[in-house]
């Protein structure tokens, strides 16, 4: 059974709260919430005050993704928000095994994301440090974008690096995950589904939720 996390980018901002409901109710058990600066991408969505008012309202696990420069300045601030798995960007971080430390030093879970084009061998040597890996599906900076298939030979390479090293590092999907394309990310060695539009436009956010969790 896969982890789903559905992002609240697709959610409807006058409305968050109704957001946090139907996912508290759900079979989802993480909550992906992404952050833009408009400086690593080229988009702005949300920050520190959104991410404290859905830790209040939500029973899920908060898995903060950020896309932000030097992100390291504001660990302690996203641990205070409540982030229970903070993600930082390969591509965002001169010294990225000192900011995971910092990031564990926190108490939060220390996840790696990268971006389409970075190769999966960056993270060799140090994926036992890593306990989540964020592997974009597209090119971050908005939702709704359509699936890059080169991702499945990302995943099965990441997977079989895991496996050689004896970590327990999650590999986590984030982009254009849909119900056509879940079950053969899982078989591929995914762990986590991330599904923004897929989940909260979706006619009945419950019953995809479930089926996205199903494979
Ligand atoms: C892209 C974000 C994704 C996005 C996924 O920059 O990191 O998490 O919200 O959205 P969908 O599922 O709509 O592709
Ligand atoms: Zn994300």
């Amino acid at each position: 059974m896969a982890i789903i996390a559905p992002s609240l980018l697709a959610a409807d901002f006058l409305h968050l709260g109704k957001a946090c409901d139907m996912l508290n109710e759900s079979e989802a058990a993480w909550f992906h919430l992404d952050v833009m600066d408009g400086s690593f991408v080229p988009n702005i969505s949300f920050g520190l005050p959104i991410i404290e008012q859905i830790r209040k309202a939500t029973t899920k696990i908060c898995d903060v993704h950020l896309m932000i420069v030097q992100p390291e300045k504001y660990i302690e601030a996203f641990k205070k928000a409540g982030a229970d798995i903070l993600t930082v960007h390969y591509e965002a971080c001169p010294n990225l095994l000192e900011t995971l430390s910092q990031i564990k030093a926190q108490g939060m879970k220390a996840g790696v994301a990268i971006n389409p084009d970075t190769d999966v061998q960056v993270l060799n040597d140090i994926i036992t440090e890593i306990d989540v890996v964020c592997v974009m599906s597209v090119f971050p900076g908005f939702g709704g974008q359509k699936f890059i298939e080169h991702t499945y030979e990302k995943v099965a390479a990441l997977k079989n690096s895991i496996q050689l090293k004896g970590a327990h590092t999650l590999i986590e999907i984030d982009g254009g995950v849909t119900e056509q394309n879940a079950h053969a990310l899982i078989l591929a060695g995914a762990d986590v589904l991330v599904a923004g539009t897929t989940v909260f436009k979706a006619p009945d956010p419950l019953k995809s939720i479930a089926q996205l969790r199903s494979f």
